[in-house]
């Protein structure tokens, strides 16, 4: 990170407190496309601030990705979650995509949960169905971080974080999670290359912020929702609209899944 990235996160994470009166968070969600109404499991009331009047947030590019941070108390935490991301392929640049992880982490976030839609690329993950990232590949040939900055990336997602969110829900699946560029969907043949590369999830999020997380001392938890199955695995072509559709139909079910992983993530 950049002195001045890390100047615009401390920026807004101070402009943060001043609006919410939280002191230091607890836990930060990034909730992605379709992942609103569980976001509303986590809890109402609370502060809402739209991102635009934080320093370094862009306006959101994208229906359905609508840009606030808003303050919940749940039980002993306080929880900072984004509703709405900014994704790479806006063209903004890795920092852009990073900057909402970095005020999470410099507003005391140290447990940070990333949400995602996705295709599924492995028949037993199906649509409507959360799975749990149990780690990445990187397809953006970017990175949020700059210079001589040598992250381990071993443990990306917390293996401590994963077994939270199985005691939660012990039926909950795994996957290796495809980061592609987009904002294109992928070919039948792109998809064959990311199954025999060990991918089961594709999508367009979730990497750069995780990668920003992990520089940022933060554990990382990351659960997509399978909203269509990847191209060529279907016979029918995808539509951004049902993908955002399926997210909105089974984003309610899975809130109560989300309610039960942060509630066992206590403070640390
Ligand atoms: Cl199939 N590909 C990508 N890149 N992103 C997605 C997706 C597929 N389904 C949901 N998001």
């Amino acid at each position: 990170m950049t002195t001045d990235q890390h100047t615009a996160a401390a920026k807004a994470a101070e402009e943060l407190r001043s609006r919410t009166g939280v002191d230091s968070y607890d836990v930060a969600l990034v909730m992605g496309s379709g992942w609103g109404p569980a976001a509303d499991a986590l809890g109402a009331g609370g502060t809402e601030v739209p991102t635009s009047e934080l320093t370094g947030f862009l306006p959101p590019a994208v229906e359905g990705h609508s840009g606030t941070a808003r303050s919940v108390r749940s039980g002993e935490s306080d929880l900072l979650v984004f509703l709405g991301r900014t994704h790479l392929y806006e063209g903004h640049g890795p920092q852009a995509v990073a900057h909402g992880v970095r005020t999470a982490a410099a507003a005391g976030a140290s447990t940070i949960v990333l949400t995602n839609a996705a295709g599924s690329l492995n028949p037993a993950l199906t649509v409507g169905s959360p799975v749990l990232v149990a780690d990445h590949i990187n397809l953006t040939g970017q990175s949020p971080l700059r210079g001589a900055t040598f992250v381990d990336l071993t443990e990306t997602y917390s293996a401590r974080l994963r077994a939270i969110a199985k005691e939660a829900d012990p039926s909950l699946a795994e996957g290796v999670y495809a980061a592609m560029r987009g904002p294109h969907f992928e070919t039948p043949a792109e998809i064959r290359m990311l199954r025999a590369m060990g991918a089961d999830l594709v999508g367009m999020s979730t990497v750069l912020e995780a990668i920003a997380a992990r520089e940022a001392g933060a554990s990382v938890m990351a659960l997509s929702l399978v909203t269509n199955v990847a191209a060529g695995l279907s016979g029918r072509p995808l539509d951004h609209e049902e993908v955002l559709a399926t997210g909105r139909d089974s984003a309610a079910d899975v809130g109560p899944l989300l309610a039960s992983v942060v509630e066992r993530l206590a403070p640390r």
